[in-house]
């Protein structure tokens, strides 16, 4: 088979016959799940099987003993890569199969052989595939398929796959299509990638591996059983069954490609290096707008660090092709048209996701406009001094101060024929990183090694979380380790700081924008106090504490109570949040989703998407509004159900969540209804009170509300209702006069101030004539020196020094004069004294800053500050002095 003879198949005939074909061989099929990876390991989910990992390792149950799944996965790695090759793409979608300790290879090759022969069409003959090196058992399969000559041995690099450090890892196998002579060498894939196109790959999931670069990591232990992972991409099969060029030409990509085109007047195929940046333009914008629908807002970290940069690359390259105006706003539309079908989520949030994407835009263009400017100045300098390198400081100024991603600087260097000090660069940003982690750390659970907490896992399965229902619950400790080494105890004593793991906890730990539980452990004999709550692994709660007294042991029975006003303040907050959130929408629309929040005890921050300031009337509105519905007494309700029931019920949620998973969902009466893990009061009266304090903006397109509830907000108003009584008293009037009273003065105020600055210089100028007349004669030169009293309004000082030069005319004339206090010198010349080579500029820096302050100026007019009483004689002698020397020439 040739790629001239294929079935055109689209994407969505492609992807539902691969499900349908493992569907039919008893797997479930489970929909793709968020690309928010839960794995802390991982930024992003980048492999079909990263959902799946902890039933690899044996962490979880598994909950079906085979699956089969279209992931969608990032990959930004190769990066630089993307439109360049045929094959890499930042968004991709991996058509996999997974047996969880059920079959292995004797099933999963047949399977895959079958799929690619039946179901889309393939010649036997022109099929490969490659074993690695001591895997006889899998080439035994593949001998009943293929010739001996199309089955090739490779090592390690290419044959042994794994996920994460620590993950599980093991050989793999993997089918090549040879697309024909005219694509490359003969030889088979160990001659050439590029002819022989690899097209899926099955990995024998076996292992677990250890920390270490590269291939020598270590083998920590065999799996608790024997796995089978697979990844078809899905792109990558549609390039083949469509018989087009590369991945972006695609079905669902071409109409992106497409777009770019009209937008920046350019036609896809008509010039290779156009191409390029529009296939750039293409992938990147579709990747972000998946990355959005799963919540990621574009920031300077971590995931959205990478949206960020990838809409801005979007954005550049889209304007370096020609486009004038911003593009993000249809583009977004046509991946939403072309993606839709399969991710409902880009259709039923379109409009925020595009709003983010376009606020980011319109705030690179920003950035842009002067990291350009910022940029060009530096390109002048370096090569001015006659360097080819911009310095590492440079280019982390540029980041830092003006938001111009590194990769930028290092395309437009490269424009310019300049190299970047990169090495400088990330020595500066690691400062900075390490700054603001010892921020943090002061109170988060160290980075503990997560493999610590498998033992316990093992040994006791996951936390049962009660604190939605009690506050105190008699415990066993399941676990003691270490907090900078996750190592395990047996004994801790008074003093140690360390984390606990218990079987049973009323303790919440930190998560979704609520602040962990703080309170006691108390047991015979001791006392330790809880400082921290968190979930190092989904499964198990970790409480951070110190040992008051006593000694406690593994195995221990503890009374855990956790500290009940700082729960109830922290509930009443989140409570108060859901409120918030839920006026917002009503108040701005359906658009006003949220972007993070922060629940601590009797405050709350919200940050939410919207586009532009919200009006004071609009704030002051919601805030009415909020608290009228919290004294309706609405009861607070809990309840779990499906992912798709809550979506039905119109439960307004942070995307991201899993599909299929059981999830929370929290009603404030009819007004709120939000999926939630958090802890909240019974019933909307408790919250008592909300008082929102301000609104700002965060980044383009994200708003922070900040607010006070409870006694918190009681407190506050009674301070500020304190405040105006003593302002009322003070001013002597009423309350509601105090605005006009205010405004009223401080414009008194000004005008006196200004009628008093009038006055001095009045008073100063009168004198200008005393000191023309007194002006000594130097060389030739009529000099003045003068000092006028502290306070003369800078003006004032400018206005005595020029009116005594107009008094000198016609002599050649240097006038200075300075402020008492130190504070200020004007330096003024005449353009006879200029002929001679007195300039003002240079008179100020050789006297008043050679002795101490500051300034310069022009050769007729130079100023000066930041001096002391005592240097003034000191400067008025090196003036005459310097006049002297000047005049004699
Ligand atoms: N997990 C394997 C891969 O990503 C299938 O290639």
């Amino acid at each position: 088979m040739s790629l001239d003879d294929v079935n055109p198949m689209d994407t969505a005939e492609i992807r539902s016959r691969f499900l349908n074909h493992f569907a039919q061989r008893g797997h479930t099929v489970v929909p793709s799940a968020s690309l928010v990876a839960q794995d802390p390991t991982l930024l992003l989910v980048n492999a079909g099987m990263v959902p799946f990992k902890p039933y690899f390792l044996g962490d979880l149950a598994t909950p079906w003993p085979r699956a089969t799944s279209v992931q969608k996965c990032v990959r930004t790695v190769d990066i630089e890569n993307v439109g360049r090759t045929a094959r890499h793409a930042s968004f991709f979608q991996m058509c996999g199969n997974f047996s969880f300790g059920d079959y292995f290879k004797a099933e999963a090759i047949p399977f895959a052989f079958e799929l690619l022969v039946d179901g889309f069409g393939f010649k036997p003959d022109d099929l490969w595939a490659t074993v690695y090196l001591d895997d006889d058992e899998a080439e035994r399969i593949w001998l009943d398929l293929l010739p001996a000559e199309r089955i090739q041995r490779r090592d390690k690099e290419d044959n042994f796959w794994s996920m994460g450090v620590p993950g599980p890892c093991g050989p793999c196998s993997e089918i090549y299509f040879d697309r024909g002579s005219a694509y490359g060498r003969e030889g088979g894939p160990i001659a050439d990638e590029e002819r022989y196109l690899e097209v899926w790959n099955l990995v024998f999931m076996q292992f677990e591996r250890g920390e270490g670069a590269g291939y020598d990591y270590p083998i920590l232990r065999e799996l608790p059983a024997r796995n089978i992972d697979t990844g078809m991409g899905l792109e990558r099969m549609a390039t083949i069954l469509q018989g087009v060029d590369n991945l972006y030409e695609i079905d669902i990509s071409r109409p992106v490609l497409d777009a770019a085109g009209r937008l920046t007047g350019r036609r896809y195929g008509a010039d290779p290096a156009d191409d390029v940046r529009l296939r750039v333009v293409a992938d990147h914008t579709r990747t972000a707008a998946m990355l959005i629908a799963d919540g990621v807002v574009p920031s300077n970290e971590g995931r959205g660090y990478v949206l960020r940069r990838l809409l801005r690359r979007a954005v550049r390259d889209a304007r370096l092709l020609g486009a004038r105006e911003p593009v993000m706003a249809e583009l977004f539309g046509v991946v939403g048209v072309a993606m839709g079908p399969i991710y409902p989520e880009l259709v039923d949030n379109a409009e925020t996701i595009t709003g983010v994407a376009v606020a980011e835009e319109a705030s690179f263009a920003e950035t842009l406009r002067t990291g350009t400017t910022i940029f060009d100045t530096a390109v002048r300098q370096v090569r001015s001094a006659g360097s080819a390198t911009l310095g590492g400081d440079e280019a982390f100024k540029l980041h830092d101060t003006y938001g111009f991603p590194i990769d930028l600087t290092l395309e437009m260097a490269a424009e310019a024929g300049l190299s970047v000090d990169e090495a400088g660069f990330r020595r500066l940003m690691e400062r900075q990183r390490q700054t603001a982690k010892a921020d943090r750390a002061s109170r988060r659970i160290g980075n503990v090694d997560l493999s610590a907490f498998r033992p316990i896992l093992a040994r006791s399965g996951p936390t049962t979380f009660t604190g939605y229902e009690e506050l105190t619950r008699e415990s066993g400790v399941v676990g003691l380790v270490g907090i900078a080494d996750g190592a395990g105890l047996e004994v801790i004593g008074e003093g140690d700081e360390v984390g606990v793991v218990l079987d049973t906890t009323p303790f919440y730990a930190e998560s979704g924008g609520q602040e962990p539980d703080f309170g006691l452990l108390r047991f015979d004999g001791g006392v330790v106090e809880v400082l921290d709550v968190q979930r190092p692994v989904p499964e198990l709660v970790l409480h951070r504490v110190r040992v008051r007294s006593g000694e406690l042991r593994l195995g221990d029975r503890v009374q855990a109570e956790v500290d009940e006003g700082r729960r109830r303040a922290v509930s009443r907050s989140h409570t108060a949040t859901h409120l918030v959130h839920a006026a917002f929408r009503r108040a701005l629309g359906e658009g006003a989703t949220q972007a993070g929040s922060l629940n601590s005890p009797g405050r709350l921050r919200f940050d939410f998407h919207a586009l532009g300031a919200v009006a004071p009337s609009v704030l002051a509105d919601v805030e009415d509004e909020i608290n009228e519905v919290a004294l309706r007494d609405l009861p607070v309700r809990a309840f779990v159900t499906t992912q798709e029931e809550a979506r039905r019920l119109g439960a307004m949620a942070l995307f991201g969540e899993k599909y299929g998973d059981a999830v929370r969902v929290v009603d404030v009466g009819d007004y709120a209804r939000e999926l939630c893990g958090g802890t909240h009061v019974a019933s909307s009266a408790q919250l008592g009170a909300v008082k929102l304090l301000s609104e700002s903006s965060i980044s383009a397109g994200t708003r922070r509300v900040e607010g006070l509830v409870g006694i918190d907000a009681f407190r506050y108003l009674a301070r500020e209702h304190l405040l105006v009584s003593q302002l009322s008293t003070a001013l002597k009037a009423r309350p509601d006069e105090l605005a006009d009273r205010v405004t009223d003065i401080v414009g008194r105020l000004r005008d006196a101030e200004r009628e008093l600055d009038r006055l001095r210089a009045a008073a100063v100028l009168a004198g200008a004539g005393a000191l023309a007349d007194g002006a000594e004669d130097v060389g030739g030169v009529a000099v003045v020196t003068a000092e006028v009293p502290a306070g003369t309004a800078p003006d004032g000082v400018r206005l005595l020094a020029m009116d005594v030069r107009g008094r000198l005319a016609g002599r050649p004339a240097v006038v200075a004069v300075v402020t008492a206090d130190g504070s200020s010198i004007v330096v003024v010349t005449d353009p006879g004294a200029r002929s001679a080579g007195l300039r003002a500029g240079e008179l100020v820096r050789s006297s008043w800053a050679s002795l101490g302050g500051k300034g310069g100026g022009k050769p007729d007019i130079a100023q000066g500050g930041g001096g002391n009483p005592e240097m003034v004689p000191a400067v008025f002698a090196k003036l005459r002095g310097l006049v002297a020397d000047l005049a004699a020439r």
